[in-house]
């Protein structure tokens, strides 16, 4: 069995990572791509090519959707794409407040469907790993959580810089460590915010963010999201027995190359891995009905929440 995926835009993501993905996957077939150019759909080899979002979501062979817009669009797509009976993977972030998160959750409840963030991250193994440990209690207690994505160059023009469409660090790559302290702390729910502090570009959007947190006495948690400091990114935390580091410069996106982590000196070794690929092949088990795993609504929902708090405080 096989699920027939359609996906809205051909940008960035699409062009290097996902199309990909989609034609390698096992379990899911590249049946539709929309673009508003047709030419640059049909150049990465849909079985059919569509030059507009609707026709992709009326295709009656459709049986899911991949959302890759800019992030101003996810919740409307979401939302026109559950009523017209399909699944959802929605880039990250799912949308751009906690509000419009429920609302997309709840009418995939509605309607039976599935409606999955695409946080692409969470699927590679050593996130999973990562996950499992905590889960165990591998480290003890967690109480220090340290997660940066930073990066510089984005283009002028590009929607990253445009506060209407979504745009800012915080949005753009503030979700992976967001989501990484929230698959390894026990409630979420309990998260507050000590402090943050915003360096905006003159449009509006958060050029870089940085904020501290804490979910309980004597627990802290400093995130970092910038598109003009080096190219960096850490995953690191502590508990009441251990600690556990991702090393490397890649710890929210090592794509098809070896990885670590490393618990308390101890090195894990992980061979080169798609997570682009496994994520589809995941959600589209659970869309046939098989047991995979999908970032949870939970969890989706909690970076939501802290994402209005952060771009709210400060
Ligand atoms: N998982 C990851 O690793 C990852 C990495 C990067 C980005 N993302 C996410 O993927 C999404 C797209 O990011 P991207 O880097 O691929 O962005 P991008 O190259 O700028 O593409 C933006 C997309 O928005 C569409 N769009 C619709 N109206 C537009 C307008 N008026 N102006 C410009 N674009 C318009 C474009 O569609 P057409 O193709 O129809 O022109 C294009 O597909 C974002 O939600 C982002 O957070 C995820």
């Amino acid at each position: 069995m096989t699920v027939r995926w359609g996906v809205l835009g051909a940008g960035w993501i699409v062009r290097t990572a996902t199309a990909a993905a989609f034609h390698d996957a096992d379990g899911a077939v590249l049946q539709a791509i929309g673009a508003r150019d047709r030419a640059r759909a049909e150049a990465l080899g849909p079985r059919i090519a569509y030059d507009s979002y609707a026709a992709v979501i009326e295709d009656p062979d459709v049986d899911a959707v991949y959302i890759a817009l800019s992030n101003d669009a996810h919740l409307p797509w979401i939302v026109a794409a559950l009523e017209a009976g399909k699944h959802v993977l929605c880039e990250k972030p799912l949308t751009l407040s906690h509000d419009q998160a429920v609302e997309a959750f709840a009418l995939a409840e509605h309607r039976g469907l599935l409606l999955v963030e695409a946080a692409w991250s969470r699927w590679h193994p050593r996130m999973q790993r990562l996950s499992e440990l905590v889960a165990s209690a591998g480290v003890g207690t967690v109480h220090e959580y340290e997660g940066s994505f930073t990066f510089s160059g984005v283009p002028q023009g590009n929607y990253r810089l445009e506060p209407k469409r979504g745009g800012g660090a915080l949005l753009d790559v503030g979700v992976y460590p967001l989501h990484g302290l929230v698959a390894t702390i026990p409630d979420p729910s309990a998260l507050a915010v000590i402090d943050v502090v915003h360096e905006r570009h003159r449009g509006g959007v958060d050029l870089t963010t940085s904020a501290d947190l804490q979910w309980g006495p004597g627990t802290r948690a400093r995130i970092t999201a910038s598109f003009i400091q080096p190219e960096h990114q850490q995953l690191a935390l502590a508990g009441s027995e251990g600690r556990i580091d991702l090393p490397g410069n890649d710890a929210f996106t090592s794509w098809r190359a070896p990885s670590t982590l490393v618990v308390d000196g101890h090195v894990e070794e992980f061979a080169p891995v798609d997570a682009y690929r496994i994520m589809v092949e995941q959600v589209s088990t659970v869309i046939l009905g098989g047991t995979g795993w999908v970032v949870p609504p939970r969890d989706s929902l909690a970076v939501a929440h802290l994402l209005d708090m952060l771009r709210t405080e400060g």
